[in-house]
């Protein structure tokens, strides 16, 4: 058999052929694109799937609804590889406890942490075991943790309770918590602040976002600190958490014992970072509010159907959030609303709360088809 030489394919003339220009590179993951802001050394084994880097995209309705000249974005972490802002914390923890030689690591979740806990622990050849609260854990969840290879566990019980049984597993077997009680989940979620800056220029004037766990609140707000204090921002945001009003513990000021919302995602009765929350909160002189599963419910079809933005419920809680409390926002100013996960994790709850539904049962005829289309 004779092999042919690798020739150009005849109908492609070389100069139509598009090529990079050299000064584009590859998005390196956010532990090396940030790398002089984070616990790293030469020693980290740095374990990514090229997380972060997720776009600030403007919301021109929600703009509008809200008027007065402001103009407000969404950073859709959403698009991270496992779906949700969980990855930024996991890259840095799975690779922080690669270097001390864990070889298993655990967490308690409402679904996205075990998500991104058992791919990046995968890729880094551990063993990822998972704590959920049974029968409240988004489809799409569930399916990538045990896909990823989770050891998942379903206990009857809550998140909080889920969180307590993982601590005190973490104390007395050979297993690493990523939970964001460990410090370098939110060292790797602070980043998500810096890349809002890097688009804006500067801070925003508010930052909203969905309040479960309180990790990801104390984790912007560390990122927007650290960023002003090396003078790459002039002003710092308002921080405006949002919670589901049936698990709003920040609402009540104490832990909430049977916390209940649509939103499972921040289904939280005792969030682990309260003080760090109150902390930002207070610094910023932001604000916590709480919104009902019906308004959250609002905003996630509002994102959908008028921007063409699908997160999941808990996520839309941020904008929620900014819509209830518009009038407070000043005039000119711009807000950055967090959607922190992907609407496909949960298609129970995009088919069950659509406006829309599937018009079934028409036959494969062209003038049916049409009557039903309204033509
Ligand atoms: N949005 C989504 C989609 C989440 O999954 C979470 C938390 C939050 C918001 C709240 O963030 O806890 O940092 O205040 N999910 C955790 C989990 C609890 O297990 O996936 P937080």
């Amino acid at each position: 058999m004779t092999v042919q030489p690798l020739t150009s394919p005849p109908s492609v003339s070389n100069s139509k052929i598009i090529t990079p220009s050299s000064d584009v590179k590859p998005w390196p993951g956010l532990i090396e694109n940030y790398r002089p802001y984070l616990p790293v050394t030469e020693n980290t084994p740095v374990v990514t799937l090229l997380e972060g880097n997720t776009p600030l995209i403007p919301v021109p309705y929600i703009s509008q609804q809200v008027g007065k000249g402001v103009k407000v974005f969404v950073k859709y972490d959403g698009l991270n590889p496992t779906g949700s802002f969980k990855d930024r914390g996991m890259t840095m923890a799975i690779s922080k406890a690669k270097e001390d030689g864990a070889k298993a690591v655990i967490c308690a979740s409402t679904g996205n942490t075990s998500a991104a806990a058992a791919a990046y622990a995968t890729r880094a050849g551990m063993r990822p075991f998972v704590i959920i609260p049974d029968g409240y854990v988004a489809l799409g969840k569930l399916a990538q943790a045990l896909l990823y290879g989770a050891e998942v566990i379903a206990i009857e019980g809550n998140f909080d309770d889920a969180l307590t049984v993982v601590k005190n597993m973490a104390k007395d077997y050979p297993v690493t918590l990523v939970n964001s009680l460990n410090p370098y989940r939110l060292e790797g979620q602070k980043t998500a602040a810096f890349e809002v800056v890097d688009v804006l220029g500067d801070a925003p004037d508010w930052l909203c976002i969905p309040v479960g766990n309180a990790g990801n609140i104390s984790a912007y707000w560390m990122g927007f600190c650290q960023y002003h204090s090396f003078g790459k921002t002039n002003k710092l945001p308002k921080m405006m958490g949002f919670q589901a009003a049936g698990a709003a513990p920040f609402m009540a000021g104490e832990p909430v014992t049977n916390p209940e919302t649509l939103a499972t995602a921040i289904r939280i009765g005792n969030p682990a970072n309260w003080e760090k929350a109150w902390g930002a909160k207070d610094a910023s002189q932001g604000e916590f509010n709480a919104v009902t599963d019906e308004e959250i419910l609002e905003a996630y079809r509002i994102l959908a159907a008028q921007e063409g933005i699908f997160c999941e419920p808990a996520s839309a809680a941020s904008v929620a959030g900014l819509l209830k409390v518009k009038e407070q926002v000043p005039p000119e100013s711009t807000v950055v609303c967090v959607l922190t996960g992907n609407g496909l994790k949960d298609p129970d709850s995009a088919i069950k709360h659509s406006k829309n539904q599937v018009k079934s049962g028409v036959k494969p005829e062209l003038s049916e088809i049409a009557e039903v289309m309204g033509f």
